[in-house]
């Protein structure tokens, strides 16, 4: 019924509120199906384990590749069948964070042919809306070393979380690399201002969930009106 997505640089807090968009809709009766990128069928969790794996060096077209392969079997599994019950698909990160990582962070391509290879991949499919939530790469990084820290100092770190702190394979790009995408987001809300909805990334996540809340509720209104 309507398809939207999230968006931002790792650490913008973008899967929070991916998650409170979800449970609030299920609050409100909707039915909701819910995936990630990359990731969400067997294949693209799999292709996602190979791309986030610092063990793994990937050349800027073959993980340009590896990120299209994953999303056309979502798809095609999952986000296809799921519009067609009639049912409301959230999705953390899309086709912006092609354009905006593999496009412009790794620099590899011209963006109409980004944009062509993105609509083939995603199957003409659009999202109705998409909220970015902006943040400096600085800031981002400041977060997400924050958040890797053990909840108290003293106490000792678990194996799993010391696990959980190391930055993944993509995370491992550097401050040049996640400038360069945090502008090519906020590019992409100025050249799509009637799909990409640009909120600051550091309000506080009750006021971020408001928005992107009423935004959907809109969005479902005027469906229901259409
Ligand atoms: P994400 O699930 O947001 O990471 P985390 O679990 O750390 O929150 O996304 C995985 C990484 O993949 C993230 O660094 C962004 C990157 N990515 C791309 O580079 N291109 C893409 O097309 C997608 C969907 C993600």
């Amino acid at each position: 019924m309507i398809f939207v997505t999230i968006e931002g640089i790792d650490g913008a807090g973008k899967s929070t509120q991916a998650r409170r968009l979800v449970s609030r809709l299920e609050d409100e009766g909707h039915d909701v199906e819910f995936f990630r990128e990359p990731g969400g069928t067997r294949l693209s969790e799999r292709i996602r384990t190979i791309l986030l794996d610092s063990d793994f060096a990937i050349d800027p077209l073959p993980e340009l590749l590896l990120f299209s392969a994953a999303r056309a079997q979502l798809v095609e599994e999952c986000i296809r069948p799921a519009l067609a019950d009639g049912k409301v698909v959230v999705c953390d990160r899309f086709y912006d964070s092609t354009t905006a990582y593999q496009g412009v962070g790794r620099g590899i391509a011209d963006p109409d042919w980004i944009s062509s290879l993105n609509a083939r991949v995603a199957g003409g499919l659009r999202p109705d809306r998409t909220w970015l939530l902006s943040l400096s790469a600085e800031e981002a990084l400041q977060r997400r070393a924050q958040r890797s820290k053990p909840l108290f100092d003293d106490l000792p770190v678990l194996p799993e979380q010391a696990l959980r702190t190391e930055p993944d394979r993509m995370e491992q790009s550097g401050q040049a690399f996640y400038d360069r995408v945090a502008k090519a987001f906020d590019e992409l809300a100025t050249a799509e201002p009637d799909r990409v909805v640009r909120l600051d990334g550091a309000l506080s996540e009750d006021d971020l969930a408001d928005t992107i809340w009423r935004g959907a509720r809109d969005l479902l209104a005027e469906r229901a009106g259409a």
